[in-house]
């Protein structure tokens, strides 16, 4: 019987997840039953419905880093979510790496997704060069797949001048946070916060440009207060920054 529904969708790869497959057959098989899903085109309807008319449904999503990242799934056990992407025809979403392993399938017209490798040593947290290594484009129906950190670093795009949908599912990340935007002109590589700390991670940024007493105070202030580990990381990058 093939997935018809998202609720379906949950189930089967909770089954699957629970069995604890190696990562080749949670990719072959998880990619199967996505291709399934995203092959069926009725059960995405009440998500679209529901954003347009209910402000409920609307107000219940979270402010992701990505703001076209709509969740749409939570397993109960939180082992994975599903999420769908809007991708607008003419924005060109930056090149970026994940958290967690992802499996993706093409739902609404065609998508590009360019996969990108890290070849430069990593030593320098502001310095990545990538350069590419695939470059295709899914129809619906069609599937690919992210691994977290450099193993996944990638570029989606709409194509044919079109809004395109996305369905991905995530697993638990191993990096928590933060994502990595990459740009291959200048050989950057940015740190991305979500809304809620965003401005608060750019004054830290900020303070390690400000070689004053003040600016390193705030900065060991913030450092020994309780937190996550990339907000104390991002205030010892700056305090390095002020002392080197
Ligand atoms: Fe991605």
């Amino acid at each position: 019987m093939s997935i018809i529904n998202l609720e379906q969708f949950g189930e089967q790869f909770k089954a699957l997840l629970d069995q604890k497959p190696e990562w080749p057959r949670l990719l072959e098989e998880g990619r199967g039953m996505l291709s399934e899903l995203v092959s069926n085109p009725d059960w995405f309807k009440s998500t679209l419905t529901g954003l347009v008319l209910d402000q409920a449904f609307l107000q219940a999503q979270w402010q992701s880093i990505d703001p076209n990242d709509i969740q749409i799934y939570f397993s109960p056990d939180k082992a994975f979510s599903v999420r769908a992407f809007i991708w607008e025809p003419g924005v060109m979403y930056p090149i970026h790496d994940h958290g967690a392993w992802g499996i993706v399938g093409a739902h609404i017209n065609q998508i590009r997704e360019r996969k990108f490798e890290r070849v430069d040593d990593g030593q320098d947290i502001n310095h990545a060069e990538v350069k590419l290594t695939a470059d295709a484009t899914l129809s619906p129906g069609g599937t690919t797949f992210v691994l977290p950190m450099n193993e996944g670093i990638h570029q989606m795009q709409a194509v044919n001048n079109q809004v395109a949908v996305t369905i991905h599912v995530y697993g638990t990340p191993i990096r928590k946070g933060f994502i990595h935007y990459f740009d291959p002109h200048s050989n950057t590589a940015q740190r991305v916060y979500p809304p809620s700390i965003y401005k608060k991670m750019l004054a830290i940024k900020t303070l390690g440009s400000i070689p004053q007493p003040w600016a390193e105070e705030v900065l060991t202030k913030a450092l020994h207060a309780p937190g996550p580990d990339y907000i104390q990381n991002e205030c010892q990058y700056s305090l390095d920054k002020i002392n080197s």
